[in-house]
């Protein structure tokens, strides 16, 4: 029996808000988003949340709303989904990289001032498999140097730093509610904000450029089709208000695994930072020895081979093709995100997954590592 990286936690009751909106004539543009806005931005503690179709297209219209575009430069990670970094690209800014800590493996903050040019408008942080670690920081140089923080929760719904959720470190944020996410409403995000002028832009920018009050056929700007329906948000709905239980879940499967790794000498198995209450996107080992990362591909083929899904979270993005072809970035430009690229294993993660399936898999991995003697 395969053992999945990741499965949504759908119950009853999700099936039935779903189909109480597929009986009404509200499948879009009806009173479900604007309910699924509030109850998200209440969760936050943020004024105004605006629902979109991906975490991708939130980002995208929030480097819009910043007016960010050509000649701009925003400061991000390489450590991340490609997704970070494309919102950037696509509206024609450049993003300029700055590696990684570490032990969090946030941005590093101690390495962005040398980064900051006089194009720089924006910082981009991403609180990576859902790990706040270092916000704080980041928000300070971005204070100290005018600078707005953008920032990418896609991973961490329900995390905090010392009390501070995420979503409320930048003037804008973003969540992601693909189906392996903490919440899901099969795809979509939403942007938080308590600025309204930008709030207001971005609901603009995502329903065509239309204008408040004005007409189906009027547009203020160019705008998109970036709209999530009330089907989605009616899920979204039900899911969110299951955040605490879906959080306990999931962190009870980390705690599996951390016990039942913890005298694994051979893995960094993560664990809660300092300050940190980290709400839990996906369960990422790494292979301690620097020398045992040649082995980590034929680890994760191993491991699919015995049913197990793992994945390698994640691929440094300034090395994606593209990136190489459009900025001549090479291995070496940002070597800590190069060196933890090659040693992550990310195990299976969801909040049904049970113990026994949790011990199968640390049992699995222990075995693969244990058949190829040098790690
Ligand atoms: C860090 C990060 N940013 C952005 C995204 C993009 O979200 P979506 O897939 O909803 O477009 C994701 C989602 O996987 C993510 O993990």
């Amino acid at each position: 029996m395969q053992i999945y990286l990741s499965r949504p936690d759908i119950t009853q009751k999700e099936i039935d808000a779903v189909c109480a909106v597929l009986r009404t004539p509200d499948l879009s543009l009806g009173p479900k988003v604007r309910e699924f806005e509030q109850a998200f931005a209440k969760y936050i503690g943020r004024k105004r949340a605006v629902a979109v179709n991906s975490g991708t297209s939130g980002l995208f219209l929030c480097v819009l709303a910043l007016e960010i575009g050509p000649g701009d430069e925003v400061i991000t990670t390489p450590f991340t989904f490609i997704a970070t970094v494309n919102s950037i690209m696509m509206a024609g800014a450049t993003p300029v990289f700055v590696d990684i800590d570490p032990t969090t493996l946030n941005i590093n903050p101690a390495k962005i001032e040398a980064k900051i040019t006089d194009k720089t408008k924006a910082i981009l942080p991403v609180e990576i498999f859902g790990n706040p670690a270092g916000f704080d920081k980041v928000c300070e140089i971005a204070g100290k140097y005018n600078l707005k923080v953008l920032e990418d929760s896609c991973e961490s719904l329900g995390s905090a730093l010392n009390g501070k959720k995420t979503g409320t470190f930048g003037i804008l944020s973003v969540f992601g509610l693909y189906p392996n996410k903490q919440i899901t409403t099969g795809e979509g995000g939403v942007i938080l904000t308590d600025d309204d002028r930008m709030a207001d832009v971005c609901e603009s920018l995502r329903n065509q450029g239309r204008g408040k009050g004005g007409g189906w056929l009027e547009h203020e700007r160019l705008g998109y089709n970036y709209r999530l329906s009330d089907i989605n948000c009616a899920l979204g709905i039900v899911q969110l208000s299951r955040i605490d239980e879906i959080k306990a879940k999931r962190r009870q499967v980390a705690k599996w695994y951390q016990e039942m790794l913890s005298s694994e000498k051979r893995l960094i198995v993560p664990a809660e930072p300092p300050g940190c209450d980290v709400s839990w996107f996906v369960f990422v080992v790494r292979l301690a020895d620097p020398s045992a990362a040649q082995h980590r591909d034929k680890i994760l083929e191993a491991m699919k081979k015995r049913d197990i899904q793992v994945s390698n979270y994640f691929s440094p993005v300034h090395l994606q093709p593209f990136m190489v072809e459009r900025f001549g970035y090479k291995p070496g430009d940002f070597p800590v995100c190069e060196s933890v690229s090659k040693s992550t294993i990310a195990l299976p993660f969801y909040n049904n997954l049970t113990k026994d399936q949790v011990a199968i898999v640390c049992k699995t991995l222990k075995e693969i590592l244990d058949e190829r003697k040098n790690i």
